[in-house]
């Protein structure tokens, strides 16, 4: 029985056609590989409509080629966020290694807002005494330096918005240094429904309107800058972010550093692959790896997730503390490859029996072969064994045995084929790569 887009029932077990939905007259009987042929076929870039969009389009691929990667402060600090927590962090980016494994963006979030000056110019607020100097250090250490604000008056910490000052704020953010800007929506809400209440449509409108002028505003400070949009996934936001110049959107609300709340937004992403690609990217929320009490395995989940997605990692944990296990984890280099592969293809589930599911991620490859990141997840609360559940190869376009390595071991398994199992721990996951 068909119950939804990609998706039908056999048995007790869900099957999902990766990449397309079923086509007129499909049966049930159908895998997904002529999808995942297709799905393996590199794409350009959103398609550019607003006025501006050969130059936007030009800085998207420039500075979001594939998913950006950094660290922000909410996840941990959230408000109590200083100047000396974004250099220590700097400072650790490079000496944990992570700047060299590609995490190069500091973000600084919410709460760093002043009040404005006479001339309506934003301040920093008495946390961080210089952001010129501040940005300056960051770029001292090569990485890059990302700020917050809200297209409201006040962002959801209420501190100040950039309403009214898109042109001067982004100036602004340009004078300092700025290489990242995290718009969110929060007190905007009010303008629309305001403007235009009880209108959805007139709504959505005002919405993508204000995302479009910083965008606008952004373009015309000359600076390359990462812009992503944050509005919580509303409104279907991954079919026109890219047409107000977006880099990444959210695509959900917060996440929080347990393994309900981290598993059920990534879960959730199922179906939205075709909408990310190079300069333009699914967000379902920053990385809690490392905080809360999450276990070593739900780590992995985790980051897995997030690679399989092709989503944006930015870490979230307090690297003043960060355990070896989890430097493991953010900085294991095949995990991180599959995030960021060449081909920017977002993953999808191509089956579930349960709590076992299976998604598949086409990668770049090689010459002449085709390749593709496999994980095996176990959202359960015991042991899956894999006993009556098989990868799915031919869904992903595989005829027989491939050649497979397992990620998380650093083990190459040699040939294996559609029968393959692995015990899989409880929220634990294995990650394959295949070809
Ligand atoms: C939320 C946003 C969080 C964080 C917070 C700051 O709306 O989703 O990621 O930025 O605001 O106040």
């Amino acid at each position: 029985m068909r119950i939804g887009s990609g998706m039908m029932r056999v048995g007790g077990l869900v099957l999902f056609v990766v990449g397309l939905a079923f086509g007129a007259g499909a049966q049930g009987t159908q895998t997904g590989a002529a999808s995942w042929a297709a799905s393996t076929q590199p794409r350009t870039a959103a398609r550019p409509t607003a006025a501006a969009a050969p130059r936007s389009a030009a800085i998207r691929a420039v500075v979001a080629a594939t998913p950006p990667m950094g660290w922000n402060s909410w996840n941990f600090f959230a408000g109590k966020v200083t100047d000396k927590d974004i250099r220590d962090t700097a400072d650790l980016l490079v000496s944990t290694g992570m700047r060299d494994a590609g995490y190069v963006y500091v973000n600084i979030d919410d709460t760093w807002e002043g009040a404005r000056d006479a001339n309506g110019k934003i301040q920093s607020n008495e946390k961080f005494p210089d952001m010129k100097a501040l940005a300056d250090y960051v770029h001292s250490k090569g990485l890059k330096l990302g700020i917050y604000s809200s297209p409201g008056a006040k962002t959801c910490a209420r501190f100040e918005g950039s309403l009214g000052h898109e042109e001067q704020d982004a100036a602004t953010y340009a004078e300092w240094g700025i290489d990242y800007l995290k718009y969110d929506l929060c007190s905007y809400r009010t303008v629309m429904q305001q403007q235009a209440p009880d209108d959805p449509a007139a709504q959505n409108k005002l919405m993508r309107e204000a995302y479009e002028k910083m965008h606008q505003a952004i373009v015309k400070t000359g600076r390359p800058m990462v812009y992503s949009l944050c509005q919580y996934g509303w409104d279907s936001v991954w079919e026109w972010g890219p047409e107000v110049g977006a880099n990444l959107w959210r695509t959900t609300g917060d996440i929080s550093a347990n393994f309900d709340r981290m598993s059920a937004i990534g879960r959730s992403q199922a179906g939205l692959a075709k909408f990310a690609g190079p300069g333009h990217w699914n967000d379902p929320d920053m990385l809690e790896v490392g905080n809360g009490k999450l276990t070593l395995d739900e780590n992995r989940t985790h980051m897995t997730l997030w690679a399989m997605l092709a989503a944006p990692l930015i870490a979230g944990n307090n690297l003043t503390e960060m355990k070896p296990e989890i430097a493991a984890i953010l900085m294991n280099k095949e995990a991180i490859a599959i995030d960021q592969d060449a081909l920017g293809r977002q993953g999808d589930r191509v089956f579930a029996d349960g709590p076992l599911e299976i998604w598949a991620k086409p990668l770049k490859g090689g010459a002449g072969h085709k390749s593709a990141a496999v994980a095996i997840f176990n959202f359960g609360e015991t042991p899956s064994e894999m006993r009556k559940d098989n990868l799915h190869l031919k869904e992903m376009g595989f005829a027989g045995a491939v050649t497979a390595r397992d990620v998380w071991a650093g083990k190459d398994l040699g040939k294996i084929t559609d029968q393959y199992k692995v015990t899989i721990p409880k929220h634990g996951v294995a990650l394959l790569v295949v070809r």
